[in-house]
């Protein structure tokens, strides 16, 4: 599970690289911590630089990440350092906890993109593209 603020910029970008890189046995899901894009498709500048690499994010829908979440997914992957703190605290209990990390390490973060232009978003491809590829050798998802 892919999560940023919004869920039109980074984290459906997130899904859609990882899930093209690995089986469909493994599901891959994104959604915000905000709500104010609900039901929107991805923001036109991530679709672009999707398709610029042969993903195509067209089809996703955003959604507000929801308690439940916790119990679905086995992992959930923050952007920023405000993400990581949102859901850390949503969760409730210590296996909530251990499931949340940052998608890079520790004190690097997936730039916000939403007020930059396309540069903005070729970089958080690219970062997003780096970091799937080391997520699915990790956990074996290939
Ligand atoms: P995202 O980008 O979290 O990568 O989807 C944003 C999208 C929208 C807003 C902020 C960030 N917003 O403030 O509406």
């Amino acid at each position: 599970m892919m999560v940023c603020l919004g869920n039109i910029c980074r984290s459906p970008l997130a899904e859609g690289i990882l899930q093209s890189k690995i089986s469909d046995e493994h599901f891959v899901d994104s959604a915000g911590t905000g709500d104010w894009h609900v039901g929107q498709a991805p923001d036109k500048r991530s679709i672009q630089v999707a398709r610029n690499y042969g993903v195509d994010i067209s089809g996703q829908r955003a959604r507000q990440f929801k308690p439940s979440d916790f119990k679905e997914f086995d992992l959930i992957l923050a952007m920023d350092d405000s993400n990581y703190d949102n859901l850390l605290k949503m969760a409730e209990t210590e296996e909530e906890k251990n499931k949340v990390r940052l998608i890079l390490t520790p004190g690097e973060i997936v730039p916000d993109p939403y007020w930059g232009d396309e540069r903005d978003f070729e970089n958080v491809f690219q970062i997003l593209d780096e970091a799937t590829e080391k997520i699915a050798a990790e956990y074996n998802l290939k």
